[in-house]
């Protein structure tokens, strides 16, 4: 019997459980499709995160120029306390877009939650790292649901006990244009109920000299990420990207307080997606991603507007991102 080193006596093992899948393998053909039919291209980021995506993602997480994960775990170790005061213990724990799962071991250590969910869309994450949190919390019940949080997704978090909360850590929720944002949170609001809690990781608004460096770091490692959604493509549906003929173009949008990121054509050129041709003119991008950056203020409204009440924020020590502690309204 697995023995909880907190907990005086043999504890219980807890369980594993997986669910899904959810994400429509025809979405991603629609999607790409429709998305290269616009007059500005553009592909949902979501389809980033196949296996290399995820891999991909995680070194970023490791760049000297990509202050946000630091910065998030460096905020979560230093006010663990108040998060724990916040959130309470012994909750159902949902996290969305949980990837490698790295900030959760912190909440999960400080909170106990009496289950853990995790949902993400990228299936290879989302098993790595439901192994790795098994080995390191024998007691814990975890659910990995592989499905796409942008969908109306049924999870079965009836089955969790205690208050809910949903934790929204990385700035995932900047992936989303506002009013998706706003969508997602009314989501999240009817699911933990008039007692629940949520928490959400946010980036902030700063100097955008900081913000182009974080997405267009030396080494290249964003660049290649951006382009591996071209290999994707090739490879699941059969198209003839060269992926080599694209550059990787990130900026910040002021006016809309956005970093884009886009694919552009180096070349005239076209490309096949099964029966669809689709020509590029030299110069013309794919808009792949935003990665929206909220003031403190401005993601108040945003909670306020989706029934929210936003309760707590913690900032790192050089103000860079925000963890926000909402309770529902
Ligand atoms: N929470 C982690 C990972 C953030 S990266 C952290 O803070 O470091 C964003 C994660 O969200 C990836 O693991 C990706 O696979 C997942 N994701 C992106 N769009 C999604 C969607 N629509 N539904 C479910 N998961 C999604
Ligand atoms: C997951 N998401 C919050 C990242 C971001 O910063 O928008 C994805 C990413 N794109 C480029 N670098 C990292």
């Amino acid at each position: 019997m697995a023995r909880d080193p907190r907990r005086r006596g043999p504890a219980r093992l807890g369980q594993i459980r997986f669910f899904g899948s959810v994400v429509p393998a025809d979405s991603f053909r629609e999607d790409v499709i429709a998305g290269l039919s616009q007059p500005q291209k553009a592909l949902p980021p979501k389809y980033f995160y196949d296996a290399r995506g995820s891999r991909l993602f995680e070194a970023i997480c490791r760049l000297r120029e990509y202050y946000p994960t630091r910065s998030e775990l460096e905020l979560t170790r230093a006010h663990l306390d108040e998060i724990r005061r916040f959130a309470g213990t012994g909750c159902t724990l949902i996290e969305y877009g949980s990837g490698a799962s790295i900030k959760s071991r912190l909440l999960i250590e400080a909170l106990r939650p009496s289950a853990y969910i995790a949902v993400d869309i990228s299936a290879d994450a989302l098993r790595g790292a439901a192994a790795k949190l098994r080995r390191r919390f024998a007691w814990l019940d975890i659910l990995a649901v592989h499905g796409d949080f942008s969908q109306p997704l049924k999870i079965p978090v009836a089955q969790g006990r205690g208050r809910r909360v949903v934790y929204f850590p990385g700035s995932t929720i900047g992936n989303l244009t506002p009013a998706d944002a706003h969508a997602f949170l009314r989501m999240t609001r009817g699911q933990v109920g008039a007692r629940g809690a949520m928490l959400v990781g946010v980036d902030l608004k700063k100097d955008a000299n900081v913000l182009h460096a974080a997405y267009n770091d030396a080494k290249g490692v964003t660049a290649q990420f951006n382009r591996n959604l071209l290999r994707r493509i090739n490879r699941e549906l059969g198209a003839d990207f060269q992926p080599r003929r694209f550059r990787h173009y990130a900026f910040y949008n002021a006016a809309l307080g956005r970093i884009e990121m886009h694919l552009v054509s180096l070349a005239a050129q076209a490309v096949s997606v099964g029966s669809h041709r689709f020509s590029f003119d030299a110069g013309e991008s794919i808009h792949t991603e935003n990665s929206y950056k909220y003031a403190i203020g401005e993601f108040r409204a945003l909670a306020a507007s989706s029934g929210f009440s936003a309760r707590k924020v913690w900032l790192d020590a050089k103000g860079l991102f925000s963890l926000h502690g909402l309770a529902a309204a």
